[in-house]
Protein backbone atom coordinates (compact mmCIF):
# COMPACT_ATOMS: atom_id res chain seq x y z
CA UNK A 1 0.00 0.00 0.00
CA UNK A 2 1.50 3.30 -0.83
CA UNK A 3 0.86 6.87 0.25
CA UNK A 4 0.60 9.29 -2.12
CA UNK A 5 -0.46 12.85 -2.33
CA UNK A 6 -4.00 13.32 -4.97
CA UNK A 7 -3.14 14.61 -8.20
CA UNK A 8 -5.57 15.96 -10.71
CA UNK A 9 -5.10 12.29 -12.28
CA UNK A 10 -6.78 11.04 -9.42
CA UNK A 11 -9.73 13.02 -8.75
CA UNK A 12 -12.43 10.85 -10.74
CA UNK A 13 -11.00 7.70 -9.07
CA UNK A 14 -11.60 9.20 -5.42
CA UNK A 15 -14.81 10.58 -6.75
CA UNK A 16 -15.93 7.18 -7.23
CA UNK A 17 -14.49 5.37 -4.04
CA UNK A 18 -17.02 8.55 -2.23
CA UNK A 19 -19.87 7.62 -4.57
CA UNK A 20 -18.89 4.00 -3.49
CA UNK A 21 -18.54 4.72 0.41
CA UNK A 22 -21.42 7.33 1.02
CA UNK A 23 -24.93 7.39 0.31
CA UNK A 24 -26.38 8.68 -2.55
CA UNK A 25 -27.19 12.64 -2.39
CA UNK A 26 -23.57 13.31 -0.22
CA UNK A 27 -23.09 16.06 -2.30
CA UNK A 28 -26.22 17.38 -0.69
CA UNK A 29 -24.39 17.70 2.77
CA UNK A 30 -24.18 21.36 3.56
CA UNK A 31 -20.18 20.95 4.05
CA UNK A 32 -20.06 20.38 0.20
CA UNK A 33 -21.91 24.25 0.15
CA UNK A 34 -18.55 25.16 1.82
CA UNK A 35 -16.50 23.75 -0.98
CA UNK A 36 -17.98 24.80 -4.22
CA UNK A 37 -15.73 26.49 -6.32
CA UNK A 38 -13.19 26.54 -3.39
CA UNK A 39 -9.96 24.84 -3.93
CA UNK A 40 -8.66 21.82 -1.67
CA UNK A 41 -5.40 22.10 0.47
CA UNK A 42 -3.85 20.14 -1.97
CA UNK A 43 -0.96 18.97 0.62
CA UNK A 44 -3.34 17.33 2.64
CA UNK A 45 -5.53 15.53 0.14
CA UNK A 46 -4.08 11.91 0.61
CA UNK A 47 -4.52 8.74 -0.90
CA UNK A 48 -3.72 5.00 -0.31
CA UNK A 49 -3.34 3.15 -3.37
CA UNK A 50 -2.57 -0.59 -4.10
CA UNK A 51 -2.66 -2.80 -7.15
CA UNK A 52 -6.40 -2.60 -7.41
CA UNK A 53 -6.80 1.06 -7.07
CA UNK A 54 -7.20 3.65 -4.07
CA UNK A 55 -7.96 1.86 -1.40
CA UNK A 56 -8.74 5.27 0.83
CA UNK A 57 -8.31 8.80 0.71
CA UNK A 58 -8.99 12.00 2.40
CA UNK A 59 -9.43 15.78 1.37
CA UNK A 60 -9.36 19.14 3.23
CA UNK A 61 -10.78 21.92 2.44
CA UNK A 62 -10.29 25.87 4.16
CA UNK A 63 -13.11 27.46 5.90
CA UNK A 64 -13.71 30.90 8.02
CA UNK A 65 -14.99 31.04 10.87
CA UNK A 66 -14.93 34.90 12.34
CA UNK A 67 -12.35 35.48 9.96
CA UNK A 68 -9.85 32.62 11.22
CA UNK A 69 -8.63 30.07 8.86
CA UNK A 70 -9.57 26.58 10.04
CA UNK A 71 -9.28 23.32 8.22
CA UNK A 72 -12.43 21.44 7.18
CA UNK A 73 -11.38 17.61 7.20
CA UNK A 74 -13.18 15.33 4.48
CA UNK A 75 -14.66 13.62 3.13
CA UNK A 76 -12.93 10.15 4.18
CA UNK A 77 -13.46 7.16 3.00
CA UNK A 78 -11.97 3.66 3.10
CA UNK A 79 -12.61 1.05 0.77
CA UNK A 80 -15.71 -1.45 1.87
CA UNK A 81 -13.04 -4.67 0.98
CA UNK A 82 -10.28 -2.73 2.98
CA UNK A 83 -12.21 -1.19 6.29
CA UNK A 84 -11.08 -1.61 9.95
CA UNK A 85 -7.47 -2.62 8.50
CA UNK A 86 -6.40 0.12 9.75
CA UNK A 87 -6.00 2.50 6.71
CA UNK A 88 -8.19 5.46 7.65
CA UNK A 89 -6.13 5.80 11.25
CA UNK A 90 -3.55 6.16 8.71
CA UNK A 91 -4.61 9.00 6.61
CA UNK A 92 -6.06 10.86 9.79
CA UNK A 93 -2.75 10.90 11.84
CA UNK A 94 -0.95 11.34 8.62
CA UNK A 95 -2.84 14.24 7.32
CA UNK A 96 -3.11 15.71 10.60
CA UNK A 97 0.52 15.93 11.60
CA UNK A 98 1.54 17.81 7.94
CA UNK A 99 -1.31 20.04 8.88
CA UNK A 100 0.25 21.21 11.96
CA UNK A 101 3.65 20.97 10.07
CA UNK A 102 2.39 23.16 7.36
CA UNK A 103 1.33 25.61 10.39
CA UNK A 104 -2.64 25.46 10.43
CA UNK A 105 -4.18 25.66 14.08
CA UNK A 106 -7.27 23.87 13.76
CA UNK A 107 -9.45 21.78 12.08
CA UNK A 108 -13.12 21.08 12.08
CA UNK A 109 -15.24 18.05 10.85
CA UNK A 110 -18.63 16.49 10.61
CA UNK A 111 -19.16 13.16 12.08
CA UNK A 112 -19.33 10.33 14.25
CA UNK A 113 -17.79 10.99 17.85
CA UNK A 114 -17.12 7.73 18.68
CA UNK A 115 -14.34 7.67 15.90
CA UNK A 116 -13.28 10.73 15.78
CA UNK A 117 -12.37 11.12 19.39
CA UNK A 118 -9.68 8.32 19.11
CA UNK A 119 -7.51 11.12 17.26
CA UNK A 120 -8.54 14.18 19.64
CA UNK A 121 -11.36 15.33 18.19
CA UNK A 122 -14.66 17.14 20.45
CA UNK A 123 -17.68 17.99 20.35
CA UNK A 124 -17.44 22.21 20.05
CA UNK A 125 -20.72 24.47 20.71
CA UNK A 126 -20.77 27.90 19.27
CA UNK A 127 -19.33 26.89 16.17
CA UNK A 128 -22.81 27.00 13.27
CA UNK A 129 -22.26 25.12 10.23
CA UNK A 130 -24.45 25.86 7.62
CA UNK A 131 -27.88 23.97 8.36
CA UNK A 132 -28.71 21.20 8.20
CA UNK A 133 -26.24 20.16 10.17
CA UNK A 134 -26.90 18.13 13.48
CA UNK A 135 -24.63 19.96 16.12
CA UNK A 136 -23.60 17.18 17.89
CA UNK A 137 -21.58 15.82 15.14
CA UNK A 138 -19.58 19.28 14.43
CA UNK A 139 -16.32 18.26 15.65
CA UNK A 140 -13.05 20.24 17.02
CA UNK A 141 -9.22 19.58 17.16
CA UNK A 142 -6.51 22.24 18.03
CA UNK A 143 -3.16 21.27 15.99
CA UNK A 144 -1.71 23.96 18.66
CA UNK A 145 -2.12 25.00 22.25
CA UNK A 146 -5.95 26.81 22.79
CA UNK A 147 -6.05 26.83 18.93
CA UNK A 148 -9.74 26.97 18.82
CA UNK A 149 -9.95 30.02 21.66
CA UNK A 150 -11.83 32.76 20.68
CA UNK A 151 -12.95 31.46 17.56
CA UNK A 152 -16.43 31.14 17.52
CA UNK A 153 -19.47 31.49 14.85
CA UNK A 154 -20.36 30.95 11.84
CA UNK A 155 -18.40 28.26 9.46
CA UNK A 156 -18.30 30.46 6.02
CA UNK A 157 -16.20 29.79 2.75
CA UNK A 158 -13.21 30.45 2.27
CA UNK A 159 -13.70 32.99 -0.13
CA UNK A 160 -16.26 35.42 2.12
CA UNK A 161 -14.91 38.22 3.06
CA UNK A 162 -15.10 39.47 6.00
CA UNK A 163 -18.31 40.94 7.45
CA UNK A 164 -18.43 44.54 8.01
CA UNK A 165 -17.85 46.02 11.45
CA UNK A 166 -20.52 46.58 13.64
CA UNK A 167 -21.07 50.45 12.94
CA UNK A 168 -21.19 49.59 9.52
CA UNK A 169 -24.10 46.85 8.94
CA UNK A 170 -26.76 49.24 10.69
CA UNK A 171 -27.33 51.43 7.47
CA UNK A 172 -30.58 51.38 7.39
CA UNK A 173 -30.77 48.30 5.11
CA UNK A 174 -29.33 49.51 1.93
CA UNK A 175 -25.32 49.68 1.68
CA UNK A 176 -25.45 52.13 -1.80
CA UNK A 177 -24.92 55.19 0.40
C1 LIG B 1 -15.11 5.67 8.86
C2 LIG B 1 -13.94 5.09 8.06
C3 LIG B 1 -13.23 6.21 7.31
C4 LIG B 1 -12.95 4.45 9.04
O1 LIG B 1 -11.84 3.93 8.35
P1 LIG B 1 -11.26 2.46 8.69
O2 LIG B 1 -10.02 2.27 7.95
O3 LIG B 1 -12.37 1.48 8.46
O4 LIG B 1 -11.02 2.63 10.26
P2 LIG B 1 -9.78 2.13 11.11
O5 LIG B 1 -9.33 0.80 10.59
O6 LIG B 1 -8.79 3.22 11.22
O7 LIG B 1 -10.49 1.97 12.51
C5 LIG B 1 -11.39 0.92 12.68
C6 LIG B 1 -12.16 1.15 13.95
O8 LIG B 1 -13.03 2.26 13.78
C7 LIG B 1 -14.36 1.88 14.12
N1 LIG B 1 -15.30 2.68 13.34
C8 LIG B 1 -15.38 2.78 12.01
N2 LIG B 1 -16.38 3.62 11.68
C9 LIG B 1 -16.91 4.05 12.84
C10 LIG B 1 -17.97 4.93 13.15
N3 LIG B 1 -18.69 5.55 12.20
N4 LIG B 1 -18.24 5.15 14.46
C11 LIG B 1 -17.53 4.55 15.43
N5 LIG B 1 -16.51 3.70 15.20
C12 LIG B 1 -16.21 3.46 13.90
C13 LIG B 1 -14.39 0.40 13.78
O9 LIG B 1 -15.44 -0.23 14.47
C14 LIG B 1 -13.03 -0.04 14.29
O10 LIG B 1 -13.07 -0.16 15.69
P3 LIG B 1 -12.01 -1.06 16.49
O11 LIG B 1 -10.66 -0.45 16.26
O12 LIG B 1 -12.45 -0.94 17.92
O13 LIG B 1 -12.14 -2.42 15.91
C15 LIG B 1 -14.40 3.98 7.08
O14 LIG B 1 -14.99 2.95 7.78
C16 LIG B 1 -15.34 4.47 5.99
O15 LIG B 1 -14.90 4.86 4.93
N6 LIG B 1 -16.66 4.42 6.22
C17 LIG B 1 -17.63 4.83 5.22
C18 LIG B 1 -17.55 6.29 4.91
C19 LIG B 1 -17.65 7.13 6.15
O16 LIG B 1 -18.54 6.90 6.98
N7 LIG B 1 -16.75 8.12 6.28
C20 LIG B 1 -16.67 8.97 7.42
C21 LIG B 1 -17.65 10.08 7.35
S1 LIG B 1 -17.98 10.79 8.93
Amino acid sequence: MQLLQETNADWWEVEALYDLCFAPGREALSSYRLREGVAPVAKLCLLLRDDSGVAAAIRFWPVRIGGHDVLLLGPIAVHPTHQSEGLGGWLMRESLSRAAQLGWARVLLVGDEPYYRRFGFQRLDGVHMPPPTNPARILALALVPGGWDGVRGDVVKYDTPPAPPPHRRSCHGSDAT
